[in-house]
């Protein structure tokens, strides 16, 4: 067989995307006419043209403001459904997916409209196509620490509809420490926990540190800087913490996919996993991020269902709802 019917092939699982960031040029022209937001573009060459990045930076700067397309509880459930749709259709089975209630609570949409609209969304595809799935909030963290809080707290009369919580955005300046409180109460809460070590960013091993050991993350997004700290390395190991890896998005944030570094984990046994970010903008959804990968660093077919089976066994599942799936 081919290798990309292979990967086609290939019962998947996603543990890194972020909603927004499945956002398509089409939908992002269809959802600011429907709610009359000028977005400076009205055609999808040009929405393309304004995706040039080079950093975690650069693209964020184009990420944030295409949010504003993003109202009512219809257009959240619009930009889910279409999202797992298109995992569907690559044969991913479950998604735990990523979104980031506080920029659209700073534009005056509600928590209950976003959640409310993603989880039914969830809901309808997994009935419809039986793909399951779940929420994860994330913390913006380059707003203060305070205002992490106040969604939390916004949160948690939905939180049987989250499954856990999560820390992303601009890394410089923003360790982990600073939401020590946030996650901690999440926890309380009874939340899981994760949080973006984004490739090569300041003090990025240090951060590693901080949410490995101060706030004992479950699982590290990215996370791959962890191969310079030996005796963190060694922590990973001895727990089991998986590592959502996202190549392609690699490739756009640093210019280099860490294609050796993710394979040579996978290959020491760390449960890394592969996983496509924001595909609406790096042009990867998680089949292309997985043949990325394998072309690169020649993963055998036994590889592949691997990294497969690292998500779904650090996947936030109930154990018997992970059975089917290994
Ligand atoms: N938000 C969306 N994608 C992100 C990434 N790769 N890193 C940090 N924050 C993000
Ligand atoms: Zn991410």
């Amino acid at each position: 067989v081919e290798l990309s019917e292979f990967v086609a092939g290939l019962p998947k699982c996603e543990l890194h995307v972020h909603l927004e960031g499945t956002l398509e040029p089409e939908l992002k022209l269809a959802l600011a006419e429907r709610n009359g937001v000028d977005i400076g573009q009205s055609t999808v060459e040009e929405v393309r043209a304004t995706y040039r990045f080079d950093s975690l930076a650069s693209f964020l700067a184009v990420y944030y403001p295409a949010m504003d397309v993003l109202v009512t509880e219809q257009d959240f459930y619009d930009l889910a459904h279409a999202y797992l749709v298109r995992a569907a259709s690559q044969n991913v089975r479950y998604a735990e997916v990523f979104f980031d209630p506080q920029v659209h609570m700073g534009r005056g949409v509600s928590f209950e409209a976003v959640v409310r609209g993603y989880h039914r969304a969830l809901q309808d595809v997994e009935r419809d196509l039986g793909v399951a799935g779940a929420l994860i909030m994330c913390i913006v963290r380059d707003l203060p620490a305070a205002n992490a809080m106040e969604a939390l707290d916004a949160a948690l009369p939905f939180k049987d509809l989250i499954v856990g919580l999560g820390l992303d955005s601009d890394e410089r300046g923003n360790p982990p420490a600073k939401f020590a409180e946030v996650f901690a109460k999440a926890r309380d809460e009874g939340l899981h926990l994760t949080m973006h070590c984004d490739i090569d960013q300041e003090n990025t091993t240090e951060h590693i540190r901080q949410a490995l050991e101060d706030i004992r993350v479950e699982r590290l997004d990215h996370g791959t800087n962890v191969v310079e700290d030996p005796r963190l390395l060694q922590v990973v190991r001895e727990r089991g913490t998986g590592l959502t890896c996202c190549p392609i998005s690699n490739g756009f944030v640093t210019g280099d996919m860490k294609a050796p570094v993710i394979a040579g984990l996978l290959r020491e046994g760390v449960r890394v996993t592969v996983n496509s970010d924001d595909p609406a903008y790096f042009g990867g959804y998680v089949a292309e991020n997985l043949l990325a990968l394998a072309r690169a660093v020649d993963l055998s077919p036994a590889e592949l269902v691997q990294l497969e089976r690292n998500a779904f066994e650090i996947a936030w599942l109930p154990d018997e709802q992970r059975a089917r799936y290994l």
